[in-house]
């Protein structure tokens, strides 16, 4: 089975192709940040990255198909009136579609997937109608697929997990424990009741005057210094739940910027205090949680998992078998998209799939 994807839930956009004999084979992972777009103004600004998601999402596709070796020139017997409906809304897309569809034939894949949701809405109707338009002129069906259980999924390219598992997804939109009884009965124990801590790795970087994205800048400056004189709150870390709360962190930072000069070493300690309360929260969350359930495993995942302090924390605190997935597949990529959509398998019609923004496990 070989399974074409494309995800466009935030700020990349990517295209994988992934293939199951006996074992998963990855064809291609193409992804095409849109960082320094974005960077100017701090955030993912959604207007700006469905133009992005627009320009790029045809020679994403392409890049893919040719490392795939899939990229062949020939005639597709295609609807153009039908492509020119499902794309009205993106009319430049529609237009590099309509040439490519031209001049390729239809790669050899049994489905197409995208993501459904959660994420940006105005970027997941881009790559959903780019995939509806894929599927109505290569004839190929849909499945769509949950961008949370996609971060998951990343881990079962090159693991056995061991059920009952626990998942921790921590990225710049959630932060979730979810218990995974096996790989179809998923249930969310806890999430943040604000923001994400990847928004909060952001916010801080912000009022610390780093680069957007915050997360890896923080790791950067927390490194840097070997002890910290600061000291920020641990939110909810002895509430008797699996929530988590991150907008006070922030705030608090936001107190101590006031009264402080942003001199590098203040930055520096401020950086590390801001990461060290995240991974002390995240850590006793994730041991409550494993425990009230007895779970044989945990399954990590989300971009600010690429954080090597908080992996290296991780493995020294938390007394359960951890599975991470390769740094490079933590942030957003298509390839945990074709994994997620590989294990449900759920196919659907083009005509009958729609977006879901606030989509949850
Ligand atoms: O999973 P992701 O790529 O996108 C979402 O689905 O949200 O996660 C992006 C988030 C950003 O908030 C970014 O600052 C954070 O992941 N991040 C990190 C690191 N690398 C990315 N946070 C902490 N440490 C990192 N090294
Ligand atoms: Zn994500």
């Amino acid at each position: 089975m070989t399974i074409l994807g494309i995800e466009t839930s935030c700020d990349d956009t990517c295209c994988a192709i992934l293939k199951k004999g006996r074992e998963f084979e990855v064809l291609a992972n193409i992804i095409s940040s849109q960082v320094m777009v974005h960077r100017p103004w701090q955030g993912v600004y959604p207007a700006l990255a469905k133009r992005e998601h627009e320009k790029n999402l045809v020679p994403v596709l392409k890049r893919a198909l040719k490392e795939a070796g899939f990229l062949t020139e020939g005639k597709v017997n295609f609807s153009r009136k039908e492509i020119d409906e499902i794309l009205s809304r993106n009319p430049e897309l529609c237009k590099k579609t309509n040439n490519f569809l031209k001049r390729y034939k239809g790669p050899k894949i049994d489905a197409l997937t995208v993501t459904e949701g959660p994420g940006l809405e105005p970027c997941l109707w881009t790559g959903m109608n780019f995939v509806k338009a894929l599927s109505s002129a290569w004839k190929i069906p849909i499945i769509p697929t949950n961008h949370l259980k996609a971060h998951l999924f990343v881990n079962f390219l090159n693991n056995k997990i061991s059920f009952p598992s626990l998942g921790l997804i921590v990225s710049g939109g959630h932060t979730q424990l979810i218990l995974m009884k096996d790989k179809k009965d998923f249930r969310l124990l806890g999430e943040t009741r604000d923001d994400a801590a990847g928004e909060c790795f952001d916010k801080t970087a912000r009022l610390l005057k780093l680069n957007y994205p915050g997360g890896p800048e923080i790791e950067k400056r927390a490194k840097l210094t070997k002890k910290t004189s600061l000291s920020l709150p641990r939110p909810m870390i002895y509430s008797q739940d699996y929530d988590f709360s991150f907008s006070g962190l922030k705030t608090a930072v936001l107190y101590e910027v006031k009264k402080r000069r942003l001199n590098k070493s203040f930055v520096n300690e401020m950086a590390k205090e801001t990461q060290q309360a995240i991974i002390d929260v995240l850590i006793k969350k994730t041991i409550k949680a494993a425990r009230d359930f007895k779970v044989k495993s945990i399954v990590l995942g989300g971009g600010v998992i690429a954080n090597k302090e908080i992996q290296r924390q991780f493995k020294k605190r938390v007394p359960f078998p951890l599975v991470f997935p390769p740094s490079q597949l933590c942030a957003d990529n298509a390839l945990m998209t074709c994994l997620a959509a590989y294990y449900s398998n759920k196919r659907e019609n083009w005509k009958k799939i729609k977006v879901n923004a606030n989509l949850n496990i």
